[in-house]
């Protein structure tokens, strides 16, 4: 299974030698970049819900990206309203691991996604990783 990692998310507890460790996850094919980031409580906002109409799970994708299904016209459309979007810019909740996918995939939060994150969880907000 793939393992995706969370680039700029370091709020997991420190491993044995007390070293801070991005936060990861090994997924299954058809799991969306948000789906693995809501099972380890990484930093990434979905204010829609994950149906392709908020721009709120913005990342970027840093390698792996051919381990994921491609942009659609949607997400593309939605895409246009988020900030500071780059060729790297995907949504987490549309960008799913492909059963072919043979790279890890690492990302970066955007802070646009940081923002919401905190806004739908503000018990988190100041704490590890912050
Ligand atoms: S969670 Fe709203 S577009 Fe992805």
């Amino acid at each position: 299974m793939p393992k995706i990692t969370f680039l700029n998310d370091f709020s997991a507890e420190p491993n044995a030698a007390g070293e801070k460790q991005p936060k990861s996850i090994e997924v299954p094919a058809g799991t969306s970049i948000l789906e693995a980031a809501k099972k380890i409580h990484a930093q990434v906002g979905y204010a829609c819900g994950g149906v392709c109409a908020c721009s709120t799970c913005h990342i970027y994708v840093k390698t792996g990206i051919r381990s994921l299904s491609p942009q659609k016209d949607k997400e593309e459309d939605i895409l246009d309203k988020a900030f500071d979007v780059r060729a790297t810019s995907r949504l987490g909740c549309q960008a799913r691991i492909l059963a072919t996918a043979s790279e890890d995939i690492t990302v970066e939060i955007s802070r646009e996604s940081r923002k919401a994150y905190y806004d739908e969880h503000p018990d988190e907000r100041g704490g590890a990783g912050h």
